[in-house]
């Protein structure tokens, strides 16, 4: 395998292209619009600086990485080579469902069709396809270059062949692959998003404030981030759209958004990527030091 398309240019799509182009695939990044795809590259150029930094990687290995990577806004063009495309667009399943209906069309038959949705059903994904067997979730973590896990999730019709092919990349990725079966949340978000929302649900209520809810998480559970300045992080729409996902998919309430959340996404408080959530991101050096202590 040795080209790979990359759909969607935003925070998780450009550290996949970055993260397979580091490990010296050639990398297609598609996003529909210029400006993504211009910001996406300007990260990853920004991500291998610090490495270089760090005298994690050279120069030379920055050059190169870069060098793997060719920006399409085509799909059809983007996809052509690939043995392997990673689907990174916004999270909305009508969108994800007419993405890979074009990319069924689009690719050769045997190249494989994965996701990085957060959530969405992968067996629902494939079906719209004619090759189900082919389509599997490759669930990375944000953020992607510095994160070991990929939590990969089998469709219902996703066949051990793909299955083994896929968890092997992931090792070359230097990742650390984890097969999960295809549930709502799958393993990853079905146990983090219902925290995210309690924590969400107890500023509603007024039990705290959103430093002493963070606090209280980093000091006394050791988590390294708080879970609202963690919603901020992967984005309050995402995290909602999760949620909704569960709420329907489980029919049990114990999922359901709290109305707070519901309320900031409409007022388009999304956290880090909108300049204000829980916290204000709105001077760029306040977020670039959120991301600098994560990144540490
Ligand atoms: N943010 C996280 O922490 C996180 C973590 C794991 C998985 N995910 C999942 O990764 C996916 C992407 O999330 P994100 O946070 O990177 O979103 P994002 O909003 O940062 O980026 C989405 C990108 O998709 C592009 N896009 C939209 N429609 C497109 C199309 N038709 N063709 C090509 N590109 C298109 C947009 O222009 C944008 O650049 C989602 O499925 C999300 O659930 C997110």
């Amino acid at each position: 395998m040795k080209n790979v398309a990359v759909i969607g240019a935003g925070t998780m799509g450009n550290g996949i292209a970055h993260t397979f182009a580091q490990s010296g695939f050639k990398v297609q990044l598609i996003d529909i619009s210029e400006a993504s795809l211009k910001r996406g590259m300007d990260t990853i150029s920004k991500n291998l600086d610090r490495m270089v930094a760090k005298e994690k990687i050279t120069e030379a290995d920055k050059a190169k990485t870069l060098s793997n990577i060719t920006t399409f806004t085509n799909i059809n063009e983007g996809v052509e080579y690939a043995s392997l495309v990673v689907e990174a667009a916004t999270e909305n399943i009508d969108l994800k469902l007419k993405i890979f209906k074009q990319l069924d069309d689009a690719c050769p038959e045997d190249t494989i069709l994965a996701s990085n949705t957060s959530s969405i059903s992968i067996t629902q994904i494939a079906a719209v396809t004619s090759r189900p067997k082919m389509v599997i979730g490759m669930h990375f973590m944000n953020p992607v270059p510095i994160m070991k896990l990929v939590e990969i999730i089998r469709g219902y019709n996703t066949s051990d062949e793909v299955t083994n092919t896929i968890m092997e990349l992931s090792k070359q990725l230097g990742k650390t692959p984890t097969e999960v079966n295809d549930y709502p949340g799958f393993v990853a978000n079905r146990i983090l998003m219902p925290m995210l929302n309690e924590a969400i649900e107890t500023l509603y209520n007024g039990v705290a404030g959103v430093e002493e809810i963070d606090t209280v998480m980093k000091l006394g559970m050791a988590h390294p981030m708080g879970p609202l300045q963690l919603a901020d992080f992967i984005g309050l729409d995402i995290c909602l759209s999760i949620l909704n996902v569960m709420y329907d998919g489980f029919k049990n309430p114990k999922y359901a958004p709290c109305p707070l959340l519901v309320n900031m996404v409409m007022a388009g408080k999304l956290g880090v990527k909108s300049g204000e959530g829980f916290y204000d991101y709105s001077e760029s050096r306040k977020a670039e030091k959120v991301a600098k202590q994560f990144l540490k």
